[in-house]
């Protein structure tokens, strides 16, 4: 195919996206493709024509409105070997802590006086949160907060310790498929992980009545078009209520730190796509993005983004969780300044909501 053809194709697939048409898995490769391989101008045209729609669609949808979720990082414990992640069992060079249930509570009253009505707690797998540990915890957040949202994303448990959390109170649930093709999964992970157990958990949550969050890092080692296409196809059919989308970055001591990280333009043309598929989707400017740009946060948002979680862990332990290099967790990722977010935030004519910001999307 010519650079010319590439080019037709690719704007009338957009236009077939933009008009909800449904596209294959090659459609999707093309697109994809098209936005790495055109001449910048076109590629940037591209682009800009699907974050249009995406931001109308977020406008329809949410207004200028964005949702704030006090991002709580209970542990850097982690049983798992995960190649890309900077808290890997296998990082010796990790300073390893864990947050008492007092330090997690004390996390959320901050939190609940800044205004937050979502709670996340997120943590690799470690043994020391067991299922009755975590339901503890969970439930005491929401008897002391009834009126705010739960959502946990502490990786793949048996469908059983999903249903005691959300018995618990917990109301949604984070957990990244990463990829959606099998042989891919596998050059990510160590042996012991498989893609299907990801996608069972995935299922279980849904069907447990978690809110439930997939999503995938863009530039990922080993990832292609074809396997771009696929986290697509599976995103649209799963229609989960929540997206999580960042540039891969490589995180130092892991099998990839001399990888090349994701590249900002591509991560922002991910989630304009999403918000095309699914209007209704939670969608964040990943901490991530917010890493590799200064303005990462905002121009996510102008990409239909409209979800940001700042950090609400204890102060000594944020440069901990270092899933990745220079991750942020200072200025606008701090959730002690919520102010310097909403400046941010009004620079592009959107506010931050102070409410729970649950999903409108329904199955
Ligand atoms: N770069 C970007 N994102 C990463 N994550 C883990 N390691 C990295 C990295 N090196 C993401 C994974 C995981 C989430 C908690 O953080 O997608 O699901």
């Amino acid at each position: 195919m010519t650079p010319i053809e590439l080019e037709k194709r690719a704007f009338e697939l957009a236009d077939k996206l933009i008009d909800g048409e449904k596209l294959s898995k090659d459609d999707f490769a093309l697109l994809i493709r098209a936005e790495r391989e055109l001449p910048e101008e076109n590629a940037a045209a591209l682009r800009e024509k699907l974050s249009k729609r995406a931001l109308e669609l977020k406008q329809l949808h949410y207004g200028n409105a964005v949702y704030v979720r006090g991002l709580i990082e209970v542990t850097n414990y982690c049983k798992n070997n995960c190649l890309y992640c900077g808290i890997r069992r296998g990082n010796p060079t990790v300073s390893r802590y864990r947050l008492t249930k007092e330090q997690i509570l004390s996390c959320c009253a901050e939190g609940y006086a800044l205004g937050f009505r979502t709670f996340v707690m997120q943590g690799g797998e470690d043994a020391y949160f067991t299922p009755e540990r975590v339901a503890d915890i969970v439930r005491e957040i929401k008897r002391n907060y009834p009126d705010c949202a739960v959502t946990l994303s502490l990786g793949e448990y048996p469908k059983e310790v999903y249903a005691l959390w959300r018995e618990a109170g917990a109301d949604r649930y984070l957990l990244r498929h990463e990829t959606a093709n099998a042989e891919h999964y596998s050059k990510l992970h160590p042996a012991e992980m498989m893609l299907e157990t990801r996608m069972d958990c995935l299922k279980n949550l849904r069907s447990l009545g978690f809110q439930t969050g997939c999503g995938m890092m863009i530039g990922s080692p080993y990832q292609s078009y074809e396997t771009l296409a696929e986290d697509l196809v599976f995103i649209r059919d799963f229609r989960p209520q929540m997206v999580g989308i960042g540039p891969f970055i490589p995180a130092h001591d892991t099998p990839f730190a001399n990888e090349k990280a994701g590249t900002f333009e591509q991560t922002l043309f991910f989630l304009s796509i999403v918000r095309i598929l699914l209007p209704e989707v939670l969608l964040p400017a990943t901490t991530a993005l917010g890493t590799i740009h200064p303005h990462g946060r905002e121009m996510g948002m102008l990409s239909g983004a409209n979800v940001c979680m700042p950090n609400l862990s204890p102060a000594d332990v944020r440069s901990k969780y270092s899933l990745y290099d220079n991750k942020l967790y200072t200025g606008s990722e701090a959730a002690q300044s919520l102010n310097d977010l909403e400046k941010r935030l009004e620079t592009i004519g959107c506010n931050i909501a102070f409410v729970r910001g649950d999903s409108k999307l329904t199955e």
